[in-house]
């Protein structure tokens, strides 16, 4: 029997749980249906990816996307472009948008936008409230939506939940994995005056390392008490991970390829505001520190938070500055810059953007190259040298930090079950992006 393949990616090197084999992937339906030698099987559309790797899809958990209400920062038509771009399958998108994306209404209002719009598949946050807290069970459940968000400390946005008691509501609200930015709001807020009148530098001081551990110590303990699972985004303290460590059974944590890559003070000299982040760029032990949860396993995923502002908003003085940085589009490039380095294998790479989204989130259907999965494919070229730039940066805002940053390995082609909408740096074909899906 010889079947026919809607696509058949031929020769590239595939990157499968099993290891990596040089080999054939036939595409039915959107799902893989074949890996293998598929030399003389029938395919209405081929590809050549000799010398490339064939990923799956890359699945960036954490962007601010910024529709409804910010859209002269980015719209999830021009965040999702940024993705594909920069070879990025799929997205979490957050909820500190305006007005928050806090009811059943917003979310379905946020999915039916997305699938006019977004190049790419996606997924959304509902933002814990304290109005909502408890009927966050039934939100967490709408279509294309991943789980719950809890700002426990205050970033971009109004969203905050900041009392134990109230954060304790929102664990015992739903069963999925609850996502939670951990800075401590008290704490935040006593010190602030402490550094009135000084520069950018003070950003990681004044949301200093106390501020994550407090934080993080205390939501671990809440979700112990409520027996639910929760995701710590954007870890960037040596301190959180032995307290992430002994709570693995519940907690798993993400931190991002800025916090990585970037160092306090080097980067607020270089980049200024456009270095300010919530929770901070540190100095270079938190990096370090977080460089070993990479090579030792620990660490789940990769994500960026993506949260772009304009330049004109980055330029007021610090604090006024709006915290974030764009970062949808380089995830890929840094991250094989740093795999060309030897700082960790591909294969660790593809295990904290596709296959660990997959298992934490309990994602369907994405993850891994294996028949029956959607055909999501983030194909690369591991030797290409190239210069990332602000010009290549489709975000709306216009910059990234990582302007001037050589990259060995770049992102060639981008692939959505079975669609390309990436090829050679540009965008091809029409948004086509689907709601992602999660276990219950
Ligand atoms: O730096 C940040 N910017 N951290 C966040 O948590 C929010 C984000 C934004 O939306 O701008």
């Amino acid at each position: 029997m010889s079947r026919s393949f809607d696509l058949v990616l031929r020769n590239g090197t595939l990157v499968t749980p099993s290891g990596r084999a040089q080999t054939d992937v036939g595409v039915i339906g959107g799902r893989i249906a074949a890996i293998g030698d598929l030399s003389s099987a029938k395919a209405a559309s081929t590809f050549d990816a000799k010398g490339l790797h064939v990923l799956p899809g890359v699945i960036d958990t954490q962007c601010h996307f910024r529709e409804p209400g910010l859209t002269h920062k980015e719209d999830l038509g021009s965040g999702s472009a940024s993705a594909a771009l920069g070879g990025v399958t799929g997205f979490f998108e957050m909820p500190n948008t305006n007005p928050s994306t806090d009811s059943a209404e917003r979310l379905a209002w946020k999915v039916a936008r997305a699938k006019e719009t977004s190049w790419v598949d996606f997924a959304f946050y509902v933002g814990a409230t304290m109005e909502n807290a408890d009927s966050l069970g039934t939100l967490e459940q709408g279509e294309g939506v991943v789980g719950i968000k809890m700002f426990c400390g205050s970033s971009t946005g109004s969203l905050l939940v900041d009392k134990p008691a109230d954060q304790l509501r929102v664990f015992r609200s739903g069963k999925r994995r609850v996502a939670c930015h951990s800075e401590d709001e008290a704490r935040l807020k006593e010190r602030k005056p402490l550094f009135e009148g000084k520069s950018v530098h003070s950003h990681p001081d004044w949301r200093d390392e106390e501020c994550a551990v407090m934080s993080t110590a205390s939501i671990l303990a809440l979700a112990r008490q409520a027996n639910r699972k929760l995701h710590v985004l954007h870890v960037t303290t040596a301190g959180e991970l032995p307290l992430l460590e002994a709570n693995k059974d519940l907690a798993s944590f993400e931190t991002t390829p800025q916090h990585l890559t970037l160092a306090a003070p080097e980067c607020y000299d270089r980049l200024g505001t456009l270095a300010q982040m919530n929770p901070p760029i540190r100095e270079a032990r938190h990096r370090e520190a977080l460089w070993e949860a990479v090579r030792s396993g620990m660490l789940d995923v990769l994500a960026t938070d993506h949260a772009p502002h304009t330049l004109e908003e980055k330029a007021k003085p610090w604090p006024q500055s709006p915290s974030g940085m764009p970062g949808v589009q380089t995830l890929v490039p840094v991250m094989l810059t740093h795999v060309n380095a030897g700082r960790l294998s591909l294969e660790r790479f593809v295990d904290l953007t596709s296959a660990g989204p997959a298992r934490v989130f309990t994602m369907r259907r994405k993850g891994r190259l294996a028949v029956g999965f959607d055909a999501d494919f983030t194909l690369v070229d591991l030797a290409a040298k190239q210069t990332i730039t602000n010009a290549w940066s489709k975000s709306r805002c216009g910059w990234t930090p990582f302007d001037g940053f050589e990259a060995t390995g770049w992102p060639m082609a981008t692939v959505v079950r079975g669609q390309f909408v990436m090829r050679d740096g540009a965008l091809v074909g029409a948004p086509a992006g689907q709601p992602m899906s999660f276990d219950p």
